[in-house]
C-alpha cells in the first residue's frame, strides 16, 4: 500500500488514509495541534511522565511545538516497576534536554503495596499530586498521556460498573478553577489510539517502559480495551464517536457537581476532607 500523500510505502492506515513514516508523524502532530488550537493552549505546562509510551509520545510531541514544559514523574513505590518507569522517564528527559522532577509517593506516607487492590488509591494519589505539582510550580496546565483508547475504555468501564456519577476525564480539556487550586488539564494525544502512540514512540526511538503495572495485569479493562479495538477495526471511527458521546454526557453531569475546599490541605474536594488527605490519615 502506498502513502496517500506521496509515493512511499505506507506503514499505517487511519480513517481511510494510508501514511508513510514521514506523513504518519505529520498526521500525529496534526492531531496534537488540533487539541492545542481548539483549546488555545498557551503557557507553562507540567507534563506528567509515567515512563510509558503514551506520555513519552505526548511529551515528545509537545516539545515539537516549543512550549514551556516542566516534566515530572510520580514514583509510586511499586517494587521493580516504579524504578524502571522512573529510569525511562529520566532517559527521555535527558534526550530532550530537560531535568525530570520526581515526586515520591512514599514521602506522603502512602504505601500502595499494603493494599490488595491499590489501583483506585493510586489513581486518587496521582490525580492529586499532578494537580498539586502543577499548581505549586505556577503551571497553567497539566498534560497527561491519556489517549483515545484509554479515554473510551475508562468511560465504558464506568458505564459497565454503574459508576456513572463519577463520570469524568472524557474531555480533552478541563478548565482551571483557581479558587479551588485546580489547574487546567489537557490531554494532547486525546485523538490518537494506542497503536498510533506506540508507532510514534517507535519511529522516534523514544525510551519507554514496556512493562504493565503488576497490579493491572489481567485487569478486565485490558480485555475491554482489546475488545474495543477489535470493534474499531470493523467500524473505523467508533472509538472517536464514543469518546465524543461520553464527552457530551460528562458536560451534562458536571453541571450538578458541588466543589468544596478540603479543610486539611485547601485543595478541591467533594466532601469536607479530600480523598488524598483521608488516604494519608489511614496509612
Ligand atoms: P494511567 O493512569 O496509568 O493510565 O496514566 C495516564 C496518564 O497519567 C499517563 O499518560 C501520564 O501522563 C500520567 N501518569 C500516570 N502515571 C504517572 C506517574 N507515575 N507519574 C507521572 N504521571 C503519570
Ligand atoms: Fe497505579 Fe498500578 S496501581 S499504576
Ligand atoms: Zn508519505
Ligand atoms: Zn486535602
Amino acid at each position: 500500500m502506498k502513502c496517500y500523500y506521496c509515493n512511499k510505502e505506507a506503514i499505517e492506515e487511519a480513517y481511510g488514509k494510508a501514511y508513510c513514516e514521514e506523513h504518519f508523524i505529520k498526521y500525529f502532530l496534526g492531531k496534537v495541534r488540533s487539541v492545542i488550537d481548539k483549546f488555545n493552549i498557551r503557557g507553562k505546562i507540567a507534563v506528567a511522565l509515567s515512563g510509558g509510551k503514551d506520555s513519552s509520545a505526548c511529551f515528545h510531541a509537545l516539545n515539537k511545538f516549543k512550549f514551556d514544559l516542566l516534566p515530572f514523574h510520580i514514583n509510586l513505590g511499586i517494587k521493580y516497576y516504579s524504578n524502571k518507569c522512573q529510569v525511562e522517564a529520566e532517559k527521555l528527559c535527558n534526550l530532550l534536554g530537560y531535568d525530570l522532577e520526581v515526586i515520591y509517593l512514599e514521602e506522603y506516607g502512602i504505601d500502595l503495596e499494603k493494599y490488595e487492590k491499590p489501583c483506585s488509591i493510586c489513581g486518587t494519589a496521582k490525580r492529586y499530586l499532578m494537580n498539586k505539582f502543577a499548581y505549586e510550580n505556577n503551571c497553567k496546565y497539566v498534560a497527561t498521556g491519556h489517549n483515545l483508547s484509554d479515554v473510551v475504555t475508562f468511560a465504558m468501564n464506568n458505564v459497565i460498573t454503574g459508576n456513572i456519577l463519577n463520570f469524568r476525564g472524557n474531555k480533552p480539556f478541563l478548565e482551571e478553577n483557581l479558587e479551588y487550586k485546580l489547574v487546567a488539564k489537557v490531554k494532547p494525544i486525546y485523538y490518537l489510539k494506542d497503536k498510533e502512540c506506540m508507532l510514534y514512540a517507535m519511529i522516534n526511538e523514544l525510551p519507554y517502559a514496556e512493562e504493565e503495572c503488576p497490579h493491572a495485569e489481567n485487569a478486565p479493562t485490558l480485555r475491554l480495551k482489546r475488545w474495543l479495538h477489535e470493534m474499531e477495526t470493523e467500524m473505523p471511527g467508533m472509538l472517536l464517536n464514543m469518546a465524543r458521546s461520553f464527552w457530551r454526557i460528562e458536560e451534562k453531569i458536571r453541571e450538578e457537581v458541588n466543589l468544596n475546599k478540603c479543610i486539611k490541605c485547601g485543595y478541591a474536594s467533594y466532601g469536607k476532607i479530600c480523598k488524598f488527605c483521608k488516604l494519608r490519615k489511614k496509612c
